[in-house]
């Protein structure tokens, strides 16, 4: 589908320290260039155009046109892709170049690409000379609504996902729509997940946008770009910018509430580890994540079986998956003590109390988590 261009939005991240501008809309990477000098980087600036084949293939002369159009000495280091790329190793390549081609501490990393060249640039950008500027361009849509905004940046560490990282800020994050046109429609929809996510933990009015589209077509309304076409994608890619926004710039550092932002990340976590990273798609184990977290909220009495069935019927909208793979009990309850979330011994869960509001608990019991593992992977009323 093509998108007609439409006007740049901007949403703040209004962090009391360096806050930053979300641009969005189509067309915006034309303007990539203008939009970088308006954040005060003069011409004749490095830039550092970090991607991957694929977006480079589709994407990177655009970017770097647009970047040398406005007079930055821009060039461009294309990195496999695929999150078993997404190591040390991976960023060291990052930092080679940056030494060969000079960069210094006022140059400039432009992430292009989707959330693994997002973390990996980021990370290389928070490191490098002890940390220079980066900006996000990314092409995804869990990059354009989760990733790129937030300024968690890092790699994966054989013993676990984004163990090794920095919390660091871009100064710009430049989102253009219509490069979701070449996006496979599994990734779409895996980004969906995380759309749906923001409507659960604080949009319920982004909630019921989504619902009007399911109503439509209930097994694949928000399913495809093509399907929830551009007047929505615009909305939600707004509004789920704003969400993540406000939760950054409220805990910038995760100290409580962005904590929030994991919602469906628990169990996700566990079913993308032990069914082997890269069998489910972040987004589609988030999607499955939310789902048990669902199912735990109205076991302990927290919503509605109501509620759960309209989080259900988004997520079997948008194409994911509603049945998780048989899981060994005791395997879920020990992977889930490795999780980041643990404290003192105890899972964290974010669990919905209503559409649009959810509670961080961590007294949820083991057999409630088999419990509900179970019912889901077994119960086809829930389907
Ligand atoms: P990804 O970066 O692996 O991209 C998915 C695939 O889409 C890749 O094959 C890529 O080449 C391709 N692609 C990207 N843009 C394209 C386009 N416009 N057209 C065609 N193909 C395109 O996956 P992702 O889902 O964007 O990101 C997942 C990563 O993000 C994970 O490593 C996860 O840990 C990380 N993440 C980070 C944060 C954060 O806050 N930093 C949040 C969520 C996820
Ligand atoms: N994706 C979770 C966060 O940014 O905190």
């Amino acid at each position: 589908m093509t998108l007609a261009p439409t006007a740049l939005r901007t949403i703040t991240v209004a962090l009391t320290e360096n806050p930053y501008p979300v641009v969005i809309g189509t067309g915006a990477l034309a303007d990539l260039g203008a939009q970088v000098a308006a954040r005060g980087f003069k011409a004749g600036t490095k830039v550092l155009v970090v991607t991957n084949p694929v977006v480079h293939d589709h994407y990177g002369a655009a970017a770097l046109t647009s970047l040398q159009a406005a007079g930055f000495a821009a060039s461009a280091l294309v990195i496999e892709a695929g999150e078993d790329q997404k190591t040390t190793a991976t960023v060291g390549l990052i930092h080679d170049a940056a030494f060969a081609r000079k960069l210094e501490r006022g140059s400039l990393i432009v992430a292009l690409g989707g959330g693994v060249v997002g973390d990996m640039a980021g990370f290389a950008a928070a490191t490098w000379l002890r940390g220079i500027a980066v900006v996000q361009v990314p092409t995804t849509l869990l990059a354009m609504v989760d990733a790129a905004i937030g300024g968690k940046t890092g790699v994966n560490h054989p013993g676990g996902k984004n163990l090794i990282g920095a919390f660091h800020q871009p100064r710009l994050v430049l989102i253009d729509p219509s490069t979701l046109a070449t996006l496979p429609e599994r990734e779409f929809r895996a980004g969906m997940a995380e759309v749906i996510k923001y409507g659960v933990i604080n949009d319920a009015p982004l909630f019921a946008d989504l619902e009007a589209a399911a109503a439509r077509d209930p097994n694949g309304g928000l399913a495809s770009i093509e399907a929830v076409g551009p007047a929505l994608l615009q909305r939600l890619l707004e509004r789920s910018a704003g969400a993540k926004a406000r939760v950054v710039a409220a805990d910038e550092r995760e100290g409580g509430l962005r904590a929030i932002l994991n919602y469906g990340h628990t169990i996700g976590h566990v079913i993308e580890a032990l069914c082997g990273y890269g069998t489910y798609l972040h987004g589609e184990a988030v999607g499955l994540g939310m789902l048990a977290a669902g199912q735990i909220a109205a076991a302990m009495g927290l919503w509605t079986g109501a509620e759960q069935a309209r989080q259900r019927n988004l997520i079997r909208a948008a194409g994911l998956p509603l049945q998780p793979p048989e899981l060994e009990p005791a395997a879920v309850l020990d992977c889930l003590q490795g999780d980041k979330k643990v404290r003192d011994g105890k899972v964290r869960f974010v669990l919905p109390t209503a559409i649009g509001t959810v509670v961080i608990r961590d007294d949820v019991d083991g057999e409630t988590i088999t419990k509900t593992m179970q019912a889901l992977t077994t119960a086809t009323a829930l389907r």
